[in-house]
C-alpha cells in the first residue's frame, strides 16, 4: 500500500485528538448547561475584597473632594458608596445584614453637610461614616483593617492633587 495512503487513518486520529482537546476549553457561555452557566457567573460576583478596593478609593476622594470645596464631587461619592455596598448585599447574603447597619447608620449628616458646605458638619458625617466603617470590620473578623479617620492623599484624576 501506499505510503501516504497508509498515514490517513493516523491523521484522521489526530483530528479528533485536537476536536477533543478543544471541547475542554469550551466556550460555556454559548455551549454550558444553563447549571454551568449560572455556576460560572456565581463564582464570578465581585468578592467584599473586589468592592472594598473601590469603596477604599472613594472614601478617599470623598475626603478630598471635601477638603477641596467640590462638594457635588463629594456628595457623587457617597451615593457611589451606597451603591456599591448595596451590590454587597446581593453579591454575599451572608454580609447583607451588617451592610445594612452601615446602610442605616454610616451615611447620616452628609445632607447636612453637602447643603451648607460647610467643613465641620462634613467632618462629623466623615468621622461617623468612619467609625460605622470600622465596626462593620470588627463584626466580619476583619479588625485589623483600619481606615484612616483623614486619608494622606487621593490618586483621583478629577482633585488631579500633586501625587507624593
Ligand atoms: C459588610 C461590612 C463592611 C462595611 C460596611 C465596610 N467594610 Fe470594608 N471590608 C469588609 C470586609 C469583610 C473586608 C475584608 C475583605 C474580605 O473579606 O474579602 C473589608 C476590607 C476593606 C478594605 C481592604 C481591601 C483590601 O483588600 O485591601 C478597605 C480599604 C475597606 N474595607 C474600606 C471600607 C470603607 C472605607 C468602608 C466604609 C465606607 C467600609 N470598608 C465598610 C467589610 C465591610
Amino acid at each position: 500500500m501506499n505510503r501516504w495512503i497508509q498515514t490517513i487513518p493516523l491523521i484522521w486520529a489526530l483530528s479528533w485528538v485536537s476536536v477533543a482537546a478543544a471541547d475542554n476549553h469550551k466556550d460555556w457561555r454559548k455551549d454550558g448547561t444553563l447549571e454551568e452557566k449560572v455556576a460560572h457567573i456565581i463564582q464570578t460576583l465581585p468578592s467584599t475584597a473586589n468592592i472594598m478596593i473601590e469603596i477604599g478609593k472613594r472614601y478617599q476622594d470623598l475626603y478630598w473632594a471635601a477638603k477641596l470645596g467640590k462638594w457635588e464631587f463629594a456628595q457623587y461619592q457617597v451615593e457611589e458608596i451606597e451603591g456599591l455596598l448595596e451590590v454587597l448585599q446581593i453579591t454575599r447574603p451572608g454580609r447583607a445584614a451588617s451592610t445594612q447597619v452601615f446602610l442605616d447608620k454610616g451615611l447620616t449628616g452628609f445632607e447636612a453637610a453637602f447643603k451648607s458646605k460647610d467643613w465641620n458638619t462634613f467632618s462629623r458625617a466623615f468621622q461617623n461614616m468612619h467609625a460605622q466603617c470600622m465596626s462593620c470590620h470588627i463584626v466580619n473578623d476583619h479588625a485589623f483593617i483600619v481606615l484612616p479617620v483623614a486619608p494622606a492623599a487621593s490618586s483621583s484624576l478629577i482633585l488631579n492633587l500633586p501625587q507624593k
